[in-house]
Protein backbone atom coordinates (compact mmCIF):
# COMPACT_ATOMS: atom_id res chain seq x y z
CA UNK A 1 0.00 0.00 0.00
CA UNK A 2 1.44 3.66 -1.50
CA UNK A 3 1.32 6.14 1.48
CA UNK A 4 -1.16 8.33 -0.89
CA UNK A 5 -4.07 5.40 -0.64
CA UNK A 6 -3.99 5.96 2.75
CA UNK A 7 -6.63 8.64 4.20
CA UNK A 8 -5.50 9.76 7.76
CA UNK A 9 -8.28 9.17 10.08
CA UNK A 10 -6.86 12.40 11.86
CA UNK A 11 -7.27 14.66 8.49
CA UNK A 12 -10.92 14.45 9.39
CA UNK A 13 -10.09 16.68 12.69
CA UNK A 14 -7.56 18.57 11.12
CA UNK A 15 -7.70 18.68 7.18
CA UNK A 16 -11.30 18.36 5.98
CA UNK A 17 -11.68 19.87 3.12
CA UNK A 18 -15.47 19.41 3.20
CA UNK A 19 -15.70 21.00 6.62
CA UNK A 20 -13.46 23.98 6.92
CA UNK A 21 -15.74 25.67 9.61
CA UNK A 22 -14.80 22.34 11.69
CA UNK A 23 -11.20 21.80 10.88
CA UNK A 24 -10.85 25.35 12.24
CA UNK A 25 -12.34 24.46 15.78
CA UNK A 26 -10.43 21.55 15.84
CA UNK A 27 -7.20 22.73 14.90
CA UNK A 28 -7.30 26.50 16.43
CA UNK A 29 -6.46 24.19 20.16
CA UNK A 30 -4.15 22.48 18.79
CA UNK A 31 -1.94 25.04 18.14
CA UNK A 32 -1.79 26.51 21.27
CA UNK A 33 1.21 24.96 22.56
CA UNK A 34 3.04 25.43 19.62
CA UNK A 35 2.16 23.07 17.43
CA UNK A 36 1.58 24.82 13.81
CA UNK A 37 -1.28 24.54 11.17
CA UNK A 38 1.81 23.20 8.79
CA UNK A 39 2.34 20.35 10.77
CA UNK A 40 -1.10 19.34 11.76
CA UNK A 41 -1.97 19.47 7.91
CA UNK A 42 0.94 17.90 6.51
CA UNK A 43 -0.44 14.47 6.07
CA UNK A 44 1.63 12.98 8.79
CA UNK A 45 0.40 10.17 11.30
CA UNK A 46 -0.48 11.57 14.43
CA UNK A 47 0.81 9.04 16.92
CA UNK A 48 -0.98 9.14 20.60
CA UNK A 49 1.93 7.91 23.69
CA UNK A 50 -0.59 6.30 25.91
CA UNK A 51 1.09 7.33 29.28
CA UNK A 52 0.43 5.29 32.01
CA UNK A 53 3.45 6.59 34.57
CA UNK A 54 2.99 9.10 36.97
CA UNK A 55 3.76 9.58 40.18
CA UNK A 56 1.12 7.32 41.71
CA UNK A 57 2.65 4.50 39.80
CA UNK A 58 6.25 4.48 40.52
CA UNK A 59 6.59 1.23 38.07
CA UNK A 60 5.74 2.90 34.99
CA UNK A 61 7.29 6.62 36.07
CA UNK A 62 10.20 6.10 33.98
CA UNK A 63 7.77 6.19 31.03
CA UNK A 64 7.00 10.05 32.07
CA UNK A 65 11.11 10.61 30.60
CA UNK A 66 11.09 7.73 28.18
CA UNK A 67 8.42 9.91 26.06
CA UNK A 68 10.92 12.24 24.99
CA UNK A 69 12.64 9.76 23.10
CA UNK A 70 9.20 8.06 21.71
CA UNK A 71 8.64 11.83 20.37
CA UNK A 72 11.98 11.98 18.85
CA UNK A 73 11.43 8.58 17.06
CA UNK A 74 7.78 9.31 15.80
CA UNK A 75 9.61 12.78 14.74
CA UNK A 76 12.12 10.70 12.83
CA UNK A 77 9.27 8.16 11.52
CA UNK A 78 7.68 10.69 10.03
CA UNK A 79 4.91 11.09 12.33
CA UNK A 80 3.66 13.82 14.92
CA UNK A 81 3.55 13.01 18.65
CA UNK A 82 0.56 13.58 21.07
CA UNK A 83 0.97 12.00 24.52
CA UNK A 84 -1.87 11.70 26.73
CA UNK A 85 -2.57 10.12 30.14
CA UNK A 86 -4.43 7.04 30.86
CA UNK A 87 -6.31 6.21 34.75
CA UNK A 88 -3.30 5.15 36.60
CA UNK A 89 -2.63 1.57 37.83
CA UNK A 90 -0.42 0.75 40.69
CA UNK A 91 -0.42 -2.99 41.46
CA UNK A 92 0.97 -2.72 45.11
CA UNK A 93 -0.26 1.03 46.06
CA UNK A 94 -4.15 0.95 45.09
CA UNK A 95 -6.41 -0.33 47.49
CA UNK A 96 -8.38 -2.32 47.83
CA UNK A 97 -6.94 -4.25 45.32
CA UNK A 98 -5.23 -2.62 41.62
CA UNK A 99 -7.09 -5.47 39.55
CA UNK A 100 -10.53 -3.17 40.12
CA UNK A 101 -8.66 -0.36 37.61
CA UNK A 102 -7.72 -2.79 34.68
CA UNK A 103 -11.03 -2.73 33.07
CA UNK A 104 -10.93 1.03 33.97
CA UNK A 105 -7.84 1.67 31.67
CA UNK A 106 -9.09 -0.30 29.39
CA UNK A 107 -12.25 1.61 29.27
CA UNK A 108 -10.42 5.16 29.37
CA UNK A 109 -7.88 4.26 26.38
CA UNK A 110 -10.69 3.09 24.60
CA UNK A 111 -12.36 6.04 24.80
CA UNK A 112 -9.95 8.33 23.92
CA UNK A 113 -8.57 5.96 20.80
CA UNK A 114 -11.80 6.81 19.57
CA UNK A 115 -12.62 9.99 20.29
CA UNK A 116 -8.97 12.44 19.27
CA UNK A 117 -7.62 12.29 16.51
CA UNK A 118 -5.24 9.71 16.44
CA UNK A 119 -4.03 7.74 13.62
CA UNK A 120 -1.97 5.11 16.32
CA UNK A 121 -0.41 4.55 19.45
CA UNK A 122 2.38 3.60 21.79
CA UNK A 123 1.32 1.86 24.48
CA UNK A 124 3.39 2.40 27.61
CA UNK A 125 3.43 -1.03 29.79
CA UNK A 126 4.43 -1.69 32.99
CA UNK A 127 3.31 -2.79 36.24
CA UNK A 128 1.16 -5.71 36.18
CA UNK A 129 -2.41 -4.62 34.44
CA UNK A 130 -1.05 -1.80 32.94
CA UNK A 131 0.21 -4.16 29.90
CA UNK A 132 -3.35 -6.19 29.66
CA UNK A 133 -5.54 -3.01 30.09
CA UNK A 134 -3.60 -1.17 27.34
CA UNK A 135 -3.65 -4.41 24.91
CA UNK A 136 -6.91 -5.00 25.79
CA UNK A 137 -8.05 -1.14 24.64
CA UNK A 138 -5.54 -1.36 21.79
CA UNK A 139 -7.29 -4.92 20.73
CA UNK A 140 -11.08 -3.47 21.01
CA UNK A 141 -10.31 -0.29 18.96
CA UNK A 142 -7.75 -1.75 16.33
CA UNK A 143 -5.71 1.12 15.46
CA UNK A 144 -2.03 0.56 14.49
CA UNK A 145 -1.02 -0.07 17.85
CA UNK A 146 3.07 -1.06 19.40
CA UNK A 147 3.52 -1.83 23.12
CA UNK A 148 6.75 -0.41 24.41
CA UNK A 149 7.78 -1.87 28.32
CA UNK A 150 9.33 0.94 30.66
CA UNK A 151 11.35 -2.43 32.08
CA UNK A 152 12.23 -3.93 35.52
CA UNK A 153 14.15 -2.41 38.01
CA UNK A 154 17.77 -3.29 38.39
CA UNK A 155 18.67 -6.26 40.40
CA UNK A 156 17.86 -5.66 43.99
CA UNK A 157 20.15 -6.83 46.70
CA UNK A 158 19.97 -6.83 50.50
CA UNK A 159 23.56 -8.17 52.95
CA UNK A 160 24.66 -9.21 49.67
CA UNK A 161 22.27 -11.48 48.61
CA UNK A 162 20.06 -10.64 45.80
CA UNK A 163 16.83 -9.89 46.59
CA UNK A 164 13.64 -10.40 44.00
CA UNK A 165 10.57 -7.82 44.33
CA UNK A 166 8.18 -9.28 46.37
CA UNK A 167 9.02 -12.63 46.77
CA UNK A 168 11.86 -11.09 49.13
CA UNK A 169 8.83 -10.33 51.20
CA UNK A 170 7.05 -13.25 51.12
CA UNK A 171 10.57 -14.80 52.74
CA UNK A 172 10.73 -11.91 54.76
CA UNK A 173 7.50 -11.92 56.40
CA UNK A 174 7.92 -15.94 57.36
CA UNK A 175 11.59 -14.32 59.21
CA UNK A 176 9.84 -12.09 60.77
CA UNK A 177 6.97 -14.53 62.42
CA UNK A 178 9.47 -16.77 63.33
CA UNK A 179 11.35 -13.68 65.22
CA UNK A 180 14.76 -14.07 62.62
CA UNK A 181 14.45 -10.58 61.68
CA UNK A 182 12.93 -8.01 63.52
CA UNK A 183 11.08 -4.46 61.37
CA UNK A 184 13.99 -2.89 60.42
CA UNK A 185 15.47 -5.60 59.00
CA UNK A 186 12.17 -5.91 56.90
CA UNK A 187 11.94 -2.81 55.94
CA UNK A 188 15.88 -2.83 54.68
CA UNK A 189 15.36 -5.91 52.50
CA UNK A 190 12.01 -4.34 51.29
CA UNK A 191 13.63 -1.52 50.30
CA UNK A 192 16.65 -3.45 48.58
CA UNK A 193 14.32 -5.17 46.48
CA UNK A 194 13.42 -2.11 44.88
CA UNK A 195 17.31 -0.07 43.85
CA UNK A 196 16.18 1.76 40.62
CA UNK A 197 13.46 2.95 38.49
CA UNK A 198 11.50 0.65 36.84
CA UNK A 199 9.03 -2.99 37.22
CA UNK A 200 8.74 -5.83 39.65
CA UNK A 201 12.73 -7.41 38.52
CA UNK A 202 11.10 -11.59 39.38
CA UNK A 203 9.44 -13.38 36.72
CA UNK A 204 6.40 -12.09 38.48
CA UNK A 205 2.71 -10.27 36.63
CA UNK A 206 4.54 -7.65 35.31
CA UNK A 207 7.28 -8.66 33.52
CA UNK A 208 5.67 -11.75 32.95
CA UNK A 209 2.95 -9.66 30.92
CA UNK A 210 5.32 -7.42 29.17
CA UNK A 211 7.23 -10.88 27.78
CA UNK A 212 3.75 -11.98 26.61
CA UNK A 213 3.04 -8.47 24.58
CA UNK A 214 6.46 -9.18 23.13
CA UNK A 215 5.23 -12.66 22.44
CA UNK A 216 2.17 -12.01 20.92
CA UNK A 217 4.28 -9.83 18.69
CA UNK A 218 3.12 -6.65 20.10
CA UNK A 219 6.29 -5.45 21.32
CA UNK A 220 9.22 -4.97 19.03
CA UNK A 221 11.85 -8.22 19.74
CA UNK A 222 14.03 -7.80 23.05
CA UNK A 223 11.96 -5.02 24.13
CA UNK A 224 10.51 -6.55 27.17
CA UNK A 225 13.59 -7.24 29.17
CA UNK A 226 16.10 -4.60 29.05
CA UNK A 227 15.69 -3.02 32.54
CA UNK A 228 14.38 0.37 32.81
CA UNK A 229 17.73 2.22 33.87
CA UNK A 230 19.74 0.72 30.69
CA UNK A 231 20.61 2.90 27.74
CA UNK A 232 18.85 0.38 25.81
CA UNK A 233 15.73 0.94 27.13
CA UNK A 234 15.81 4.38 25.65
CA UNK A 235 17.03 3.20 22.48
CA UNK A 236 14.18 0.98 22.29
CA UNK A 237 12.05 3.63 23.33
CA UNK A 238 13.07 5.67 20.13
CA UNK A 239 12.69 2.91 17.82
CA UNK A 240 9.04 2.12 18.74
CA UNK A 241 8.25 5.54 18.00
CA UNK A 242 9.57 5.04 14.97
CA UNK A 243 7.92 2.09 13.75
CA UNK A 244 4.62 3.07 15.23
CA UNK A 245 4.47 5.97 11.85
CA UNK A 246 5.44 2.95 9.81
CA UNK A 247 2.76 1.18 11.15
CA UNK A 248 0.04 3.26 10.32
CA UNK A 249 1.11 3.34 6.02
CA UNK A 250 1.19 -0.20 6.76
CA UNK A 251 -2.17 -0.32 8.49
CA UNK A 252 -1.09 -3.04 10.71
CA UNK A 253 -3.84 -3.23 12.95
CA UNK A 254 -3.97 -5.47 16.37
CA UNK A 255 -6.80 -7.98 14.32
CA UNK A 256 -3.80 -8.55 12.11
CA UNK A 257 -1.28 -9.86 15.09
CA UNK A 258 -3.74 -10.90 17.69
CA UNK A 259 -4.81 -13.90 16.17
CA UNK A 260 -5.61 -17.55 17.64
CA UNK A 261 -1.65 -18.31 16.66
CA UNK A 262 -0.39 -15.61 18.30
CA UNK A 263 -2.47 -16.37 21.45
CA UNK A 264 -0.82 -20.03 21.78
CA UNK A 265 2.36 -18.60 21.35
CA UNK A 266 1.76 -16.59 24.50
CA UNK A 267 0.80 -19.73 26.46
CA UNK A 268 3.58 -21.70 25.45
CA UNK A 269 6.02 -18.79 26.29
CA UNK A 270 4.31 -18.43 29.73
CA UNK A 271 5.06 -22.05 30.44
CA UNK A 272 8.80 -21.63 29.56
CA UNK A 273 8.99 -18.13 31.61
CA UNK A 274 7.65 -20.03 34.93
CA UNK A 275 5.14 -17.03 34.46
CA UNK A 276 3.12 -15.17 36.42
CA UNK A 277 -0.66 -17.06 38.02
CA UNK A 278 -2.31 -14.21 36.79
CA UNK A 279 -1.16 -14.65 32.97
CA UNK A 280 -4.60 -16.49 32.08
CA UNK A 281 -6.29 -14.05 33.51
CA UNK A 282 -4.76 -10.92 31.43
CA UNK A 283 -4.03 -12.80 28.47
CA UNK A 284 -7.88 -14.85 27.97
CA UNK A 285 -9.16 -11.14 28.59
CA UNK A 286 -7.08 -9.85 25.92
CA UNK A 287 -7.76 -12.50 23.52
CA UNK A 288 -11.84 -11.65 24.30
CA UNK A 289 -11.17 -7.94 23.54
CA UNK A 290 -9.36 -9.18 20.24
CA UNK A 291 -12.52 -11.67 19.15
CA UNK A 292 -10.63 -14.56 19.78
CA UNK A 293 -11.92 -17.39 21.75
CA UNK A 294 -9.32 -18.40 24.68
CA UNK A 295 -10.12 -21.00 27.35
CA UNK A 296 -8.42 -22.56 30.03
CA UNK A 297 -8.24 -25.71 28.07
CA UNK A 298 -6.24 -24.21 25.81
CA UNK A 299 -4.06 -23.87 28.59
CA UNK A 300 -4.19 -26.76 29.26
CA UNK A 301 -3.82 -27.87 25.92
CA UNK A 302 -0.62 -25.71 24.88
CA UNK A 303 0.82 -24.85 28.21
CA UNK A 304 0.69 -27.75 30.43
CA UNK A 305 3.87 -30.05 28.69
CA UNK A 306 5.97 -26.73 27.56
CA UNK A 307 9.21 -27.27 29.64
CA UNK A 308 10.50 -24.02 31.96
CA UNK A 309 13.33 -22.34 30.56
CA UNK A 310 13.35 -19.54 32.43
CA UNK A 311 15.46 -19.67 35.80
CA UNK A 312 14.15 -17.00 37.36
CA UNK A 313 12.60 -15.75 40.73
CA UNK A 314 10.20 -17.00 42.22
CA UNK A 315 10.53 -20.61 40.53
CA UNK A 316 13.77 -20.34 40.21
CA UNK A 317 17.00 -18.09 40.99
CA UNK A 318 17.93 -14.94 38.78
CA UNK A 319 16.25 -11.24 38.37
CA UNK A 320 15.72 -9.14 35.06
CA UNK A 321 18.92 -8.26 34.35
CA UNK A 322 20.55 -11.91 34.29
CA UNK A 323 17.43 -12.36 32.11
CA UNK A 324 17.88 -9.69 29.81
CA UNK A 325 21.69 -10.23 29.22
CA UNK A 326 20.90 -13.91 28.61
CA UNK A 327 18.67 -13.26 25.39
CA UNK A 328 15.65 -12.32 26.81
CA UNK A 329 12.17 -12.96 25.03
CA UNK A 330 14.19 -14.05 21.56
CA UNK A 331 15.88 -16.42 22.71
CA UNK A 332 13.35 -17.97 24.55
CA UNK A 333 11.19 -18.09 21.83
CA UNK A 334 14.20 -19.17 19.70
CA UNK A 335 14.85 -21.80 21.76
CA UNK A 336 10.99 -23.16 21.23
CA UNK A 337 10.89 -22.17 17.87
CA UNK A 338 13.50 -24.44 17.51
CA UNK A 339 11.39 -28.01 19.30
CA UNK A 340 8.60 -26.72 16.86
CA UNK A 341 6.36 -25.63 19.76
CA UNK A 342 5.37 -21.99 18.82
CA UNK A 343 3.96 -20.99 15.51
CA UNK A 344 6.53 -18.77 13.48
CA UNK A 345 4.50 -17.37 11.03
CA UNK A 346 2.50 -15.22 13.71
CA UNK A 347 2.68 -11.95 12.57
CA UNK A 348 4.58 -9.27 14.57
CA UNK A 349 4.58 -5.16 15.04
CA UNK A 350 7.96 -5.37 13.49
CA UNK A 351 6.10 -6.16 9.87
CA UNK A 352 7.99 -9.53 10.16
CA UNK A 353 6.86 -13.14 11.75
CA UNK A 354 8.17 -14.20 14.68
CA UNK A 355 10.53 -16.93 13.18
CA UNK A 356 12.37 -13.94 11.28
CA UNK A 357 12.55 -11.79 14.40
CA UNK A 358 13.57 -14.72 16.40
CA UNK A 359 15.79 -16.87 14.30
CA UNK A 360 18.91 -16.18 14.98
CA UNK A 361 18.70 -15.50 18.64
CA UNK A 362 20.23 -18.05 21.45
CA UNK A 363 20.94 -18.23 25.05
CA UNK A 364 23.80 -16.61 26.11
CA UNK A 365 23.93 -17.65 29.67
CA UNK A 366 22.85 -21.27 29.92
CA UNK A 367 22.12 -20.98 33.61
CA UNK A 368 19.55 -18.13 33.03
CA UNK A 369 17.62 -19.64 29.43
CA UNK A 370 18.12 -23.69 29.35
CA UNK A 371 17.60 -25.51 26.39
CA UNK A 372 14.35 -27.59 25.55
CA UNK A 373 16.36 -30.64 26.00
CA UNK A 374 17.87 -29.47 29.46
CA UNK A 375 15.20 -27.40 30.80
CA UNK A 376 14.61 -26.08 34.72
CA UNK A 377 11.44 -28.09 34.99
CA UNK A 378 9.30 -30.48 32.16
CA UNK A 379 6.10 -30.09 32.13
CA UNK A 380 6.04 -26.47 33.58
CA UNK A 381 2.55 -24.99 32.46
CA UNK A 382 -0.47 -24.64 34.59
CA UNK A 383 -2.48 -27.08 35.25
CA UNK A 384 -6.59 -26.70 35.42
CA UNK A 385 -8.30 -28.68 37.92
CA UNK A 386 -11.95 -29.06 38.43
CA UNK A 387 -14.57 -30.73 41.05
CA UNK A 388 -17.22 -29.82 43.31
CA UNK A 389 -15.69 -26.83 44.71
CA UNK A 390 -15.47 -24.76 41.48
CA UNK A 391 -15.48 -25.53 37.94
CA UNK A 392 -12.06 -24.98 36.95
CA UNK A 393 -8.65 -23.27 39.01
CA UNK A 394 -5.05 -23.55 38.27
CA UNK A 395 -2.01 -24.86 39.65
CA UNK A 396 1.36 -23.89 39.15
CA UNK A 397 2.13 -27.93 39.62
CA UNK A 398 6.09 -27.61 39.05
CA UNK A 399 6.10 -25.30 42.66
CA UNK A 400 4.87 -28.44 44.13
CA UNK A 401 8.39 -30.40 46.02
CA UNK A 402 8.46 -34.33 47.09
CA UNK A 403 8.37 -33.30 50.53
CA UNK A 404 4.98 -31.58 50.12
CA UNK A 405 3.68 -34.74 48.26
CA UNK A 406 4.92 -37.01 50.87
CA UNK A 407 3.12 -34.73 53.88
CA UNK A 408 -0.33 -35.20 52.28
CA UNK A 409 0.03 -38.89 50.68
CA UNK A 410 -3.65 -40.57 51.01
CA UNK A 411 -2.20 -43.49 49.13
CA UNK A 412 1.64 -44.25 49.04
CA UNK A 413 0.80 -45.94 45.61
CA UNK A 414 -0.55 -42.93 43.83
CA UNK A 415 1.54 -40.05 44.80
CA UNK A 416 -0.31 -37.78 42.57
CA UNK A 417 -3.06 -38.07 44.86
CA UNK A 418 -3.34 -35.81 48.12
CA UNK A 419 -6.05 -35.49 50.84
CA UNK A 420 -5.97 -32.45 53.52
CA UNK A 421 -8.60 -30.93 55.88
CA UNK A 422 -9.68 -27.74 55.02
CA UNK A 423 -9.43 -24.75 57.58
CA UNK A 424 -11.95 -22.26 55.52
CA UNK A 425 -11.11 -18.18 55.84
CA UNK A 426 -13.85 -15.63 54.70
CA UNK A 427 -11.16 -13.18 53.03
CA UNK A 428 -7.80 -11.63 54.41
CA UNK A 429 -8.73 -10.06 57.51
CA UNK A 430 -10.09 -13.29 58.34
CA UNK A 431 -7.39 -15.20 57.70
CA UNK A 432 -5.12 -12.96 59.72
CA UNK A 433 -7.47 -12.51 62.49
CA UNK A 434 -7.58 -16.38 63.10
CA UNK A 435 -4.71 -18.47 61.33
CA UNK A 436 -2.71 -18.29 64.95
CA UNK A 437 -6.36 -19.79 66.62
CA UNK A 438 -4.99 -22.65 68.58
CA UNK A 439 -8.77 -24.20 68.70
CA UNK A 440 -8.18 -24.60 65.03
CA UNK A 441 -5.98 -27.05 65.30
CA UNK A 442 -3.98 -26.52 62.08
CA UNK A 443 -1.18 -28.85 61.72
CA UNK A 444 0.59 -30.03 58.48
CA UNK A 445 -2.26 -32.11 56.95
CA UNK A 446 -4.08 -29.07 56.83
CA UNK A 447 -5.43 -27.04 53.41
CA UNK A 448 -5.86 -23.53 53.72
CA UNK A 449 -9.31 -21.81 51.66
CA UNK A 450 -9.81 -18.51 51.03
CA UNK A 451 -13.06 -17.25 49.83
CA UNK A 452 -14.84 -14.35 49.20
CA UNK A 453 -11.55 -13.16 47.59
CA UNK A 454 -13.47 -12.84 43.67
CA UNK A 455 -13.75 -10.24 41.24
CA UNK A 456 -17.37 -9.83 42.64
CA UNK A 457 -16.77 -10.99 46.34
CA UNK A 458 -13.49 -8.74 46.95
CA UNK A 459 -14.52 -6.96 44.93
CA UNK A 460 -11.71 -7.20 42.17
CA UNK A 461 -9.89 -10.00 43.28
CA UNK A 462 -7.54 -10.07 45.53
CA UNK A 463 -3.82 -11.59 45.83
CA UNK A 464 -4.04 -13.26 49.21
CA UNK A 465 -4.51 -17.02 48.34
CA UNK A 466 -0.69 -17.58 48.77
CA UNK A 467 -1.57 -17.67 52.80
CA UNK A 468 1.17 -18.70 55.15
CA UNK A 469 0.66 -21.26 57.69
CA UNK A 470 0.49 -20.68 61.06
CA UNK A 471 3.64 -19.36 63.54
CA UNK A 472 3.72 -22.74 65.51
CA UNK A 473 3.98 -24.31 61.91
CA UNK A 474 6.52 -22.02 60.69
CA UNK A 475 8.34 -22.38 63.75
CA UNK A 476 8.65 -26.21 62.98
CA UNK A 477 9.66 -25.80 59.93
CA UNK A 478 6.56 -26.26 58.05
CA UNK A 479 7.42 -23.27 55.33
CA UNK A 480 3.96 -23.88 53.27
CA UNK A 481 0.83 -25.21 53.53
CA UNK A 482 -1.44 -26.25 50.03
CA UNK A 483 -4.16 -23.29 49.67
CA UNK A 484 -6.98 -23.07 47.36
CA UNK A 485 -9.11 -19.89 46.56
CA UNK A 486 -11.39 -17.97 44.98
CA UNK A 487 -9.07 -15.10 44.79
CA UNK A 488 -5.40 -14.67 43.09
CA UNK A 489 -1.91 -14.94 44.00
CA UNK A 490 1.01 -12.42 43.70
CA UNK A 491 2.95 -13.60 40.52
CA UNK A 492 6.14 -13.24 42.64
CA UNK A 493 5.12 -15.65 45.19
CA UNK A 494 6.20 -19.48 44.50
CA UNK A 495 3.55 -21.02 46.54
CA UNK A 496 1.87 -24.46 45.17
CA UNK A 497 -1.40 -22.68 45.07
CA UNK A 498 -5.12 -23.64 43.46
CA UNK A 499 -6.34 -20.63 42.60
CA UNK A 500 -8.56 -18.08 40.90
CA UNK A 501 -11.49 -20.52 41.37
CA UNK A 502 -14.47 -20.31 39.46
CA UNK A 503 -17.11 -19.75 39.51
CA UNK A 504 -16.32 -17.62 42.71
CA UNK A 505 -18.10 -18.44 46.05
CA UNK A 506 -19.92 -15.21 46.07
CA UNK A 507 -21.61 -16.32 42.24
CA UNK A 508 -22.76 -19.63 43.60
CA UNK A 509 -19.16 -21.60 43.43
CA UNK A 510 -18.87 -24.73 45.40
CA UNK A 511 -16.30 -23.17 48.15
CA UNK A 512 -19.33 -21.20 49.56
CA UNK A 513 -20.23 -24.84 50.85
CA UNK A 514 -17.47 -26.24 52.27
CA UNK A 515 -16.54 -26.14 56.55
CA UNK A 516 -14.00 -26.20 58.58
CA UNK A 517 -12.55 -29.85 58.96
CA UNK A 518 -13.94 -31.38 55.24
CA UNK A 519 -11.70 -33.80 53.91
CA UNK A 520 -10.08 -32.32 50.36
CA UNK A 521 -8.85 -34.70 47.71
CA UNK A 522 -6.36 -33.17 45.21
CA UNK A 523 -6.01 -35.77 42.21
CA UNK A 524 -3.42 -35.00 39.92
CA UNK A 525 -4.24 -37.41 37.32
CA UNK A 526 -8.11 -36.93 37.08
CA UNK A 527 -7.24 -33.14 37.46
CA UNK A 528 -9.78 -33.14 40.13
CA UNK A 529 -10.17 -31.13 43.31
CA UNK A 530 -13.40 -32.48 45.81
CA UNK A 531 -14.73 -31.87 48.77
CA UNK A 532 -15.74 -35.69 50.22
CA UNK A 533 -19.17 -34.94 51.59
CA UNK A 534 -21.87 -37.07 50.72
CA UNK A 535 -23.84 -35.22 47.94
CA UNK A 536 -27.15 -34.66 49.77
CA UNK A 537 -25.23 -33.16 52.57
CA UNK A 538 -23.55 -31.15 50.40
CA UNK A 539 -26.12 -29.85 48.18
CA UNK A 540 -28.58 -29.25 51.52
CA UNK A 541 -25.70 -26.50 52.71
CA UNK A 542 -26.27 -22.74 52.04
CA UNK A 543 -24.67 -21.86 49.08
CA UNK A 544 -24.77 -18.27 49.99
CA UNK A 545 -21.40 -15.82 51.14
CA UNK A 546 -21.68 -12.02 52.80
CA UNK A 547 -19.56 -10.16 51.20
CA UNK A 548 -18.90 -6.69 51.75
CA UNK A 549 -20.92 -3.80 51.01
CA UNK A 550 -19.51 -1.53 48.02
CA UNK A 551 -17.64 1.77 49.15
CA UNK A 552 -17.71 3.41 45.78
CA UNK A 553 -19.83 3.59 42.36
CA UNK A 554 -17.16 1.94 40.49
CA UNK A 555 -16.96 -0.95 42.54
CA UNK A 556 -21.33 -1.58 42.38
CA UNK A 557 -20.66 -1.18 38.80
CA UNK A 558 -17.94 -3.57 38.67
CA UNK A 559 -19.45 -6.32 40.67
CA UNK A 560 -22.48 -5.97 38.42
CA UNK A 561 -21.04 -6.29 35.08
CA UNK A 562 -17.09 -8.43 35.96
CA UNK A 563 -16.98 -12.10 34.67
CA UNK A 564 -15.28 -14.64 36.35
CA UNK A 565 -11.71 -15.26 36.79
CA UNK A 566 -11.88 -18.05 34.23
CA UNK A 567 -13.20 -16.01 31.37
CA UNK A 568 -10.70 -13.15 32.41
CA UNK A 569 -12.47 -11.34 34.66
CA UNK A 570 -13.94 -8.74 31.92
CA UNK A 571 -16.75 -6.84 30.92
CA UNK A 572 -18.51 -8.85 28.56
CA UNK A 573 -20.47 -6.36 26.73
CA UNK A 574 -17.48 -4.13 26.89
CA UNK A 575 -15.48 -6.77 25.01
CA UNK A 576 -18.33 -7.09 22.28
CA UNK A 577 -17.60 -3.90 21.22
CA UNK A 578 -14.80 -4.55 18.22
CA UNK A 579 -12.93 -2.64 15.64
CA UNK A 580 -14.65 0.25 16.95
CA UNK A 581 -12.09 2.45 14.67
CA UNK A 582 -14.64 1.58 11.76
CA UNK A 583 -17.56 3.29 13.71
CA UNK A 584 -16.32 7.13 12.72
CA UNK A 585 -17.36 9.37 15.79
CA UNK A 586 -19.63 12.38 15.38
CA UNK A 587 -18.24 15.84 15.10
FE1 LIG B 1 4.25 -2.61 39.89
FE2 LIG B 1 5.27 -5.12 40.56
S1 LIG B 1 4.19 -3.68 41.77
S2 LIG B 1 5.41 -3.98 38.76
MG1 LIG C 1 0.44 -8.60 41.65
Amino acid sequence: MKKTDIQLRSRQWFDDDADPGMTALYLERYLNFGLTREELQSQRPIIGIAQTGSDLVPCNRVHVELADRVKQGIRDGGGIPLEFPVHPIQETGRRPTAALDRNLQCLSLTEILHGYPLDGVVLTTGCDKTTPALLMGAASVNLPAIALSGGPMLNGHYLGRCAGSGTVIWEARKRLARGEIDTEAFMQAAAGSAPSAGHCNTMGTALTMNCLAEALGMMLPGCASIPAPYRERAQMAYYTGKRAVQMVWEQLTPDRILTRAAFENAIAVCSALGGSTNAPIHINAIAAHAGVHITLEDWQRCGQRIPQLVNCQPVGEYLGEEFHRAGGVPSVTAELLGAGLLHGDALTVSGRTLEENCRDSRSADRRVIRTVDEPVAAEAGLMVLSGNLFDSAVMKVSAIDGEFRRRYLSDPTSPNVMEGRAIVFDGPEHYHAEIDNPALNIDEECILVMRGAGPKGYPGSAEVVNMQPPTALLEKGVQSLPTIGDGRQSGTSGSPSILNASPEAADGGGLARLRNGDRIRIDLNLRTVDALVPETEWRARDAQLATPANQTWWQQLYRREVSGLDGGAIFESMADYRNIIARTPRH
